[in-house]
């Protein structure tokens, strides 16, 4: 297994893995964040074949949000969720990124689970985030440390 930052030619698998998890998302969409080099657009490869990815946008110098962390279904649970999240980590590290903020469904509990077992705080509710009946758990995290004194 390998992560890496996403190329030109991963773009039509993240979309069939996205299409696969959820909905179908507009090819566009990819191929913007792919093009923006600020973006961190990682992607998971077990043999030849993407399996998911994972993305944050910057919301300042020091601040990313988590846009998404997607696993093909036959490949969840099995731990590539966790190493992406872990190798977000690292870039953030080597890039100064001293926060990582999301937004989790309230109703999913893996990706909850995910991110409270990996130090992200939760912070909030975000009344219907979703939709008008979905709400989300605003979450944070502290990347590293600050030595200040
Ligand atoms: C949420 C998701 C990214 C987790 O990735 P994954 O590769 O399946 O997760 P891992 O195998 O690394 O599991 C790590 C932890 O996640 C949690 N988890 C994963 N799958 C779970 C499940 N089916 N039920 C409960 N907890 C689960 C557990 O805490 C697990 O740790 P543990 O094995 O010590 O209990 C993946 O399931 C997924 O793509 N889901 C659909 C898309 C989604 O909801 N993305 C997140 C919001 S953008």
């Amino acid at each position: 297994m390998i992560i890496r930052t996403v190329e030109a030619n991963d773009i039509k698998d993240v979309i069939s893995v996205s299409t696969e998890v959820f909905a179908k998302w507009d090819s566009d969409y990819y191929v913007s964040f792919y093009e923006v080099p600020e973006i961190f657009f990682l992607v998971a490869i077990v043999d030849e074949t993407l399996v998911g990815y994972i993305i944050s946008i910057p919301l300042s110098s020091h601040e990313h949000v988590i846009h998404s962390l997607v696993i093909s279904r036959d490949f969840q649970n099995k731990g590539f969720g966790t190493m992406l999240l872990k190798s977000l980590f690292s870039k953030c590290k080597t890039f100064h990124v001293k926060y990582l903020s999301l937004n989790v469904n309230i109703k999913n509990k893996p990706a909850y689970k995910l991110y409270l077992k990996h130090g992200f705080v939760p912070c909030w509710i975000e009344k219907c985030y979703y939709s008008k009946y979905e709400d989300a758990i605003y979450m944070k995290k502290m990347i590293g440390s600050i030595y200040y004194f």
